[in-house]
Parts: C-alpha cells; structure tokens; sequence
C-alpha cells in the first residue's frame, strides 16, 4: 500500500528513459489525505502456469494501458530479481481515476513494495525505491514518508532518501482539482519531448538549479520555515512551466481555472495568509500552507469558478506491506 507525493523539486527528465534515472534531483512530500483518503493498494499472487500476468482493478480485470504499465514494471523487475512466475495484480484505489492525482506514484512504489515480500520478505527499502523508480521515477519517493530527496546517479545510487519523517511538520498541501482545459500529454512521453527539443539555455538551467533549490527547500523543510519554503516551491515551479511552455510542441498542462487558483493564492498572500502556489504535469493546482490557515484557503480557492474539489492532504507514510491478499 502506498500514497502520492507532492514534489516540491520537481523531477521532469530522464539520463536514462528505460530505467528513469533522473537527470536531476527532486525533492517531495509523500501525502495522506485528511478529508479523503488517498491509499492505493496493490497484492500479488502468483499465476501457476499462466502465460501472461492479469491485472484486477476493483474487481474487473483490465486489458487496457493500465495492465501495459503494470506488466512493464513487473517485467523489469523480474529481470532484475530473476523471479520467473507470472502474476495476478489486484489494485484498489480510494481515490478516483481521472481526479488529477499522480496516481503513478502510488501504484508503482505499491507494486514495487508487494513484489519485495513476494520474493524475499528482507529487501530493505532502498532496494524497494529502485525497483519502484524503475516502474514510474516519482515513485521512489513514496516508499518513504514524510520531506523526501530522490537523487541522481547510476541506476543503484539512485533511489528516495527520507530527510523527515511524517511527524517533522504539519505543512499541508490543497490540491485544487479543476477542470482540464486539453488532453494531458503522459509524464513519460511529455518530459522525453522536454529534453529533445527544448532550448538548451532553457533545459540546462532548469537541470543545474535542482541542487541549490533542493538544498534551499531541505533547509526550509529542517527548520519548518514556510515562507522559505513557499518561495523555492514557486521558483522551481516557475523553471519546470518555462521547459515545458519551450517544448515543442508546447506542454501546456494550465487551464483557465489553473490561472485562476494561482492568481487566488496571490491575492491571500497579499492579505497577510502566507500560501503558495504550483502544479505538475496537469491542471490541478498545489497549495503549500500551514495547517493554521488550511481552512481559509480551502473556503477561498473554493471559490473559484472550475474548482471541482479541494483535497487537503499532510505529510504521510511511506509504503508498507499488506498481509491480506485483495482476491
Ligand atoms: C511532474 O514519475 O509520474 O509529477 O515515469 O511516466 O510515471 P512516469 O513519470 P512520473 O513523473 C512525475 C512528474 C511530475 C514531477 C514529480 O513528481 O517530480
């Protein structure tokens, strides 16, 4: 069972696009839903004789890109481990598809975490974070909890570091969910575009600024300072939409209603409520603030027009194993 996260830092690139070794270091925090949970669960049988792996989400078996992407991960796993077995994949998510959510995280470090007790109950968690980054790069990140470093480096160096645990702080992340404006171009696909043809100027500043904004974040994160935090937050942000607005064609994730949240945050900022806006690879927009003033931003970016939902989440656990098969 694992959760999202949040990057603070964000990851957008590849040195190596088969295994997703990052191209530069990213920093996040790994969320637990307070007014709707956010668990993605994921078991393991294995198959006996079957020919192929089957995927059972909530009950109906999928053959669709959902499967792809599990049997993808799993056979690199498997090439990795040496585990021949075909498997029966069963996946429960309590929270919806299509709600914007990076749900990629969540069931690659789920499923990374459920194929190490399949094969050896002693695989430590380092070595469950690479076998996740392999699945989906964000991944790595949320088989730890709470302020997370994924660093870059050979594929066996790299792997999620947990800086804080859970308990650290009780920073809070609302995710305003709003309506997209156009089809999202997949993360996967999206950042292999970023690095061909977007500006070097553009690309090599946004690779060489990760390391002073993850040290500046890390030391915001240790000393629980939000206003240092929010402004890394906003600048890495602000570098990740200016490689992606450069990309050609252009990836552009934003809504009318993502500029409207991001223009709510700075009118509470300017009455005194210390928020701070960004997003991902989608519409949705990620309101870092104290849990003090959570209700406030919640009422206000409420309401704007194209808000659907305001999902409040906090810093949350890392991935853990189920004893219970779903099946
Ligand atoms: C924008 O790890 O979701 O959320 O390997 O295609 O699953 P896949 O990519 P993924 O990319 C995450 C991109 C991001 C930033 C981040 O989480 O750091």
């Amino acid at each position: 069972m694992a959760h999202p996260n949040k990057a603070i830092v964000i990851y957008w690139g590849n040195t190596d696009d088969h295994l997703n070794i990052p191209s530069r270091t990213s920093l996040s925090m790994t969320l637990c839903g307070v007014n709707r949970k956010l668990d993605y669960t994921v078991t393991l049988k294995t198959a006996g004789d079957a020919q192929g792996d089957r995927v059972i989400i909530d009950g109906s078996e999928d053959k669709g890109g959902i499967r792809d992407d599990f049997v993808r991960h799993l056979n690199i796993m498997r090439h990795y481990t040496g585990f021949k077995q075909k498997l029966i994949v069963a996946t429960k998510k309590t929270f919806p598809v299509g709600s914007g959510l990076a749900g990629s995280a969540a069931a690659a470090s789920a499923l990374a975490e459920a194929f190490a007790g399949l094969i050896d109950g002693g695989v430590d968690k380092r070595r469950v974070s690479i076998m996740a980054r392999r699945g989906s790069g964000s991944a790595a990140r949320s088989v730890f909890g709470g302020f997370v470093k994924l660093q870059t480096g050979a594929d066996e160096e790299s792997f999620g570091v947990q800086l804080w645990d859970e308990k650290h702080w009780d920073l809070c992340d609302l995710i305003a969910i709003v309506d997209p404006g156009m089809k999202k171009v997949k993360s996967r696909e999206g950042m292999r575009l970023s690095k061909q043809t977007c500006p070097k100027k553009v690309y090599s500043n946004f690779v060489k600024m990760a390391q002073t904004h993850v040290e500046q974040a890390a030391k915001a994160v240790a000393i629980r300072d939000l206003e240092g935090l929010g402004k890394v937050y906003e600048a890495d942000n602000m570098l990740f939409r200016a490689v992606c607005m450069n990309t050609k064609p252009p990836l552009d994730y934003w809504s009318s209603a993502t500029e409207d949240v991001l223009a709510a945050v700075i009118r509470l900022r300017s009455e005194g409520v210390p928020a701070f806006a960004g997003t991902d690879a989608g519409p949705n927009v990620h309101i870092l603030t104290g849990s003090r003033h959570a209700k406030k931003v919640i009422e206000k970016v409420k309401e704007v027009a194209g808000v659907n939902e305001v999902i409040h989440a906090i810093p949350g656990e890392g991935s853990r194993r189920l004893r219970k098969h779903l099946l």
